[in-house]
């Protein structure tokens, strides 16, 4: 896929103050003259606090490491987790395409997200609100077939539950994600066979789910008010 940037670009870009003392911590975690280090932590954060990475965010984050803006933009334009194109202002869907997703019926799904966002990927919907685009496999195949939305995944997905799931961020609710069939986390789909114990003790929702649900960040644009800045050297 020709990854470029895209023609229609802001005049501008900062960091919020606190995600610039943010940037400024990660980029003290690097000795002198290696700063150019922080470029992805940086450019990922830029991306988290606009949605996208735009041509003035990449030539920001590269002022700020001093580096060449064409070696920012070959960091920016490698990676297909920086989104290099406008995003769904309420969410980009990620929807994998991969064999074990696509034999459970990621074809299915990416035909909701045709009818209901925009027919080709990378493409905002006629509202603005959302996007979406094919993905390789994330890692999440026990789950088949998953998209993720924002920051989490939607597992164990059909295509009228993506169709809700899409209905309900578009009124602004913020579905709980992981398995969406009922199922705890991978576990069989008949229940466990083994360490069956585990289930009386377990919390309501599995580890990444609970983590999920209590930062509630899943399709948050990140200003950096939301966690503690970790570099305690700087204070
Ligand atoms: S194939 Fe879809 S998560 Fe692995």
């Amino acid at each position: 896929m020709l990854r470029r940037l895209h023609k229609d670009q802001p005049a501008s870009f900062e960091f919020t103050p606190l995600n610039l003392e943010w940037a400024r911590g990660q980029i003290s975690k690097y000795p002198e003259g290696r700063q150019a280090s922080a470029i992805i932590p940086l450019l990922w954060r830029a991306q988290e606090q606009e949605g996208w990475l735009t041509r003035p965010a990449i030539e920001y984050v590269a002022d700020m490491l001093g580096m060449a803006y064409i070696r920012a933009l070959e960091v920016a334009t490698f990676y297909f987790m920086f989104q290099l194109q406008p995003v769904g202002s309420i969410a980009h869907i990620q929807v994998c395409g991969t064999t074990s997703c696509m034999i459970c019926g990621a074809e299915e799904l990416i035909a909701v997200c045709k009818e209901l966002i925009a027919p080709t990927p990378h493409t905002l919907s006629a509202d603005g609100k959302f996007s979406w685009e094919e993905v390789e496999c994330m890692g999440a195949c026990a789950n088949a077939p998953m998209a993720q939305i924002g920051k989490d995944y939607y597992e164990d997905l059909t295509a009228d539950r993506l169709r809700e799931l899409i209905m309900r961020f578009a009124r602004g609710e913020v579905p709980t994600p992981g398995p969406q069939n009922g199922r705890y986390a991978a576990e069989p789909l008949a229940g466990l066979t083994a360490l069956k114990d585990f289930e009386s003790g377990r919390r309501q929702f599995n580890g990444s789910v609970q983590r999920a649900v209590d930062i509630g960040d899943t399709v948050k644009k990140i200003d950096g008010s939301e966690v503690p800045i970790l570099t305690p050297w700087r204070r």
